[in-house]
């Protein structure tokens, strides 16, 4: 799986975004170690505070599904520029992988790799 295809099925997954508040789709592709992917999209709610982003969708499924082992994401929205995680799921992807790969692209197609631990130094551990 190379980055540009997990970026793709990324891009794909906003088809699912229920996103009537914001308009703004989100789409997540998590790779898992043993090479399954799974995808997720935002799912808003009408008292805001419910919504989901599309990053914890995937990694609820997967885990869900039984997968902790992951080791890249990427993510992609209907805004033009790089959409990074927000610190909610920063630290939910930390949870399980806390050196995966966050794997970005702008409208031009360029893309940007990040390690989760440059984005979220200091994850808050029990
Ligand atoms: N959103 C995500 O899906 N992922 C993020 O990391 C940041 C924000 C969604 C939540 C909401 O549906 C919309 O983007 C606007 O905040």
């Amino acid at each position: 799986m190379t980055e540009r295809e997990l970026l793709e099925l990324s891009i794909k997954a906003q088809e699912n975004s229920y996103s009537p508040y914001s308009q703004f789709r989100v789409g997540a592709a998590l790779l898992c170690a043993d090479g399954t992917v799974y995808t997720g999209c935002n799912i808003e709610n009408a008292t805001y505070g419910a919504t989901n982003c599309a990053e914890r969708t995937a990694v609820f499924k997967a885990v869900s599904e039984g997968k902790r082992d992951f080791t890249a994401i990427a993510i992609t929205s209907s805004g033009g520029d790089l959409t990074f995680p927000c610190g909610i799921c920063r630290q939910v992807l930390a949870e399980f992988a806390p050196e995966i790969k966050v794997i970005l692209t702008d409208k031009d197609g360029c893309i940007k790799i990040f390690k989760l631990d440059e984005l979220l130094p200091h994850t808050f551990k029990l």
